[in-house]
């Protein structure tokens, strides 16, 4: 692992790399690194020569000064738990201006992905993951980059924008990674109290309970079930439980309305948001 605090630098051994003929793999991270991201990056090896991880807390995407605030950076252990692999370069910039070195505006017009969900609970929010993530392509130049399918509807982000901009990035949707009783991973799961913790695995029981009951339910009454029994966790606050089709998120009524279809949640437990989804059919 070769470790660049600086953009130039990483730029330079780009170009190298590029005259060598190697094929390059980008995954984004914000740090606190877990098994999920590793994964990610194992995706990469499989694939590509040389993979690059960005370890960056990008402010722009977000909406909650106390979010940001108290996102885990834990820099030093991320290093040390990427030590060990080979062919990866960690861009880990100190200051912000390294990575917006100009204030132009990437944002793209998400239409209906860009109102529903997570646009709609966290305004502003995709606006600031398209610029970052516009930004480390250009720096990156990767041949395919790695994104994890927990944040669903940010991989239908970052699709749009490689296709605006008619990037010539391949996009990979990566599995979600699990704890062993279902919690999907997260570097947000460390914020959680025990007790919160112990509670956390209801959200991917639902997202089961809800699998299982496809087509026999309406969408409409598995949402409804859905929510009834995330209530039982006086906790546990369900943002949203939506179930639509996976290209545009529009919701849909019938199992007939779309080949694809997705059931996405999110839920505040205490002070932490937490994000996870399941592919319906
Ligand atoms: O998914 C994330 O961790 C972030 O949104 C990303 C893609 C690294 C951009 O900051």
């Amino acid at each position: 692992m070769i470790f660049y605090k600086l953009s130039n630098d990483l730029r330079d051994e780009i170009r190298h790399l590029r005259t060598l003929g190697k094929r390059i793999g980008f995954v984004p991270t914000m740090g606190a690194l877990h098994q999920g991201h590793i994964s990610l990056i194992q995706a990469s090896a499989l694939k590509c020569d040389v993979t690059v991880c960005s370890i960056f807390v990008n402010p722009a995407q977000f909406n909650n000064a106390e979010d940001l605030k108290h996102y885990p950076r834990t820099l030093s252990k991320d290093l040390e738990l990427l030590a060990g692999f080979k062919n990866l370069l960690v861009y880990a910039p100190d200051e912000v201006s390294d990575v917006y070195k100009t204030d132009e505006d990437f944002a793209i017009d998400l239409g209906n992905i860009g109102l529903v969900m997570e646009a709609a609970y966290r305004p502003g929010h995709f606006n600031g993951v398209m610029n970052v993530v516009k930004r480390f392509f250009d720096l990156v130049t990767p041949d395919i980059t790695f994104f994890g399918q927990k944040d669903f509807q940010q991989c239908l982000v970052v699709k749009m924008l490689i296709r605006h901009y008619g990037l010539p990035i391949q996009l990979e949707f990566c599995p979600i990674t699990r704890e062993q009783d279902g919690l999907a991973m997260s570097s947000r799961n460390e914020q959680l109290s025990s007790a919160e913790r112990a509670i956390a695995p209801a959200i991917f029981k639902a997202l089961l309970h809800a699998k299982e009951q496809v087509p026999v339910l309406s969408p409409h009454e598995i949402r409804k079930q859905v929510l009834n029994e995330l209530q039982t966790y006086p906790d546990l606050l369900p943002e949203y439980f939506e179930i639509a089709e996976t290209e545009y998120l529009h919701p849909v009524e019938s199992w007939d309305d779309a080949l694809n279809i997705v059931a996405c949640i999110t839920v505040r437990l205490g002070k932490v948001r937490l994000i996870d989804n399941i592919i319906l059919k």
